[in-house]
């Protein structure tokens, strides 16, 4: 039976394995077939629970849950209208440094009738509502990562009291409300630890327990559409933050998206830098030396006010890529070109003339995922060819990987601010060519 569910189950097995559940009086044996049905059960196993065949709660939540799903994987309704939940808190969750981006685009873009911006801690933002609200107007944002629903707040361990407040969060009012409401098709959900690991016999009493206070939503680790994520919070990490995610894959925010390169950019950091350029009087022309596949030019452009937006790069795949993305997101009033060469012949390669550009937008290689010989030699290259580039008065953004910065006076530094970019951190930069 054990290997029943790597092996594949054979015609008839279902029923056989019922019917020995129907007839056995050992405890063990009846635990056994519970394990596999929930893995291999199908319609006669329900079938076998609603005449009264006693099968652990989690095997009947499961096997209905993989049923449901193959029938109907179901969507996350973007646009439903979801209850102001007066207790309710969203955070908006980003990388640490780029709070502050987060708060301002929410304050800008944000109804302030339907939602109110409360704190900010290092790595989120907290919304609380006022109005039903949908989906589709928290993701108008582009600059944070993902969002969670508070559930609730729970001391950590694994025991007694930390399975029931765990299986009450889950069970609650309000995670039914949402999932119900924002989901077409069955409303499930996995549940994720994303610190530490606990025991196997702890999370299985909290899913049972959860299905017993509330038996619409199903627990379903296959492409389940929401996660309930439990997160270590404050100083100790004793607490944790229980948090209900829309799992939005492909996130609706990067639909231009056709494909990626190896060394992408984190979209919300390219959109935080978007943000940090600001909007010019002028009609721009921009470049992003190490275009990769073009994020940095696609949120930039997407902020209007963007004649030209020139991208180059070394790899020719990216190059190619890069286009395709930016054809795909559709921004119809700037006119981008792509050319393969190293961003120190773009002069000669991608026609930038001198003094030409008004803005240098750029992730630079960090020299974390692709090892860079000489990462100050880049640099100091990059310095030179922005300074070439820019008009006066024009503005060098980037991420900065080294403690370095450019010692040409050329280059003056307007604002520098620490962010993490997935277990490192970097400056990020912004530097106007002096007028003289
Ligand atoms: C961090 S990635 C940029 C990611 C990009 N922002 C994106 O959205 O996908 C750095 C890029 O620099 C390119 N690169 C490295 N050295 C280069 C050089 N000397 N000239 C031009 N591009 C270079 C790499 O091919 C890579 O695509």
């Amino acid at each position: 039976m054990t290997a029943l569910p790597k092996i594949g189950v054979g015609e008839g097995a279902e029923e056989q394995m019922i019917s020995l559940l129907k007839q056995t009086g050992e405890e063990r044996e009846k635990r056994q077939l519970g394990r596999v049905l929930e893995k291999v059960g199908g319609a006669a196993t329900l079938a076998a629970v609603s005449e009264g065949a006693t099968l652990p709660a989690l095997t009947e939540q499961k096997v209905k849950a993989a049923l449901l799903r193959k029938e109907n994987p179901g969507t996350i309704r973007m646009q439903a209208l979801l209850p102001a939940d007066a207790g309710l808190r969203i955070f908006l969750r980003c990388r640490r440094g780029l709070e502050g981006f987060v708060r301002e685009e929410a304050t800008e873009k944000l109804d302030s009738g339907t939602f109110t911006i409360g704190e900010v801690r290092p790595g989120s933002v907290t919304l609380s509502v006022k109005k039903p609200f949908s989906l589709t107007m928290i993701y108008e944002l582009r600059c944070f990562a993902t969002i969670g629903f508070s559930l609730g707040l729970l001391r950590n361990g694994d025991g007694e009291a930390w399975i029931s407040e765990l299986s009450r969060c889950i069970g609650s009012k309000r995670a039914s409300a949402l999932m119900l409401g924002a989901t077409e098709g069955p409303a499930r959900y996995r549940l994720d630890f994303p610190a530490r690991g606990h025991q196997r016999g702890a999370i299985r009493q909290v899913v049972e327990r959860a299905y017993a206070l509330a038996p619409e939503i199903l627990n379903d680790a296959r492409q389940a559409l929401w996660s309930v994520d439990v997160i270590p919070v404050g100083v100790l990490g004793t607490e944790a933050s229980v948090e209900l995610r829309p799992r939005l894959y492909p996130d609706p925010r990067l639909a231009y998206r056709q494909d990626d390169v190896a060394a992408a950019s984190h979209p919300p950091l390219a959109a935080c830098m978007a943000r940090l350029a600001g909007k010019s009087a002028e009609p721009e022309i921009i470049w992003d030396p190490f275009c990769g596949s073009g994020l940095e030019l696609i949120e930039r452009s997407r902020l209007g006010g963007v004649a030209v937006a020139h991208g180059t790069d070394l790899d020719p795949a990216a190059i190619e890529i890069a286009g395709r993305n930016f054809a795909a997101a559709g921004v119809k009033s700037t006119c981008a070109e792509f050319v393969c060469c190293d961003f120190r012949d773009a002069g000669r390669d991608a026609g930038i003339k001198p003094a030409s550009v008004s803005l240098i937008i750029s992730n630079p290689p960090l020299g974390r995922r692709v090892r860079v010989k000489n990462m100050q030699g880049l640099f100091a290259d990059f310095y030179a060819a922005a300074i070439r580039a820019l008009k006066p008065g024009g503005r060098l953004i980037f991420a900065n990987p080294l403690r370095t910065g450019p010692n040409d006076p050329a280059l003056k530094l307007e604002s520098s601010q620490t962010v993490d970019l997935g277990g490192f951190n970097c400056q990020l930069e912004m530097y106007r060519k002096r007028s003289s």
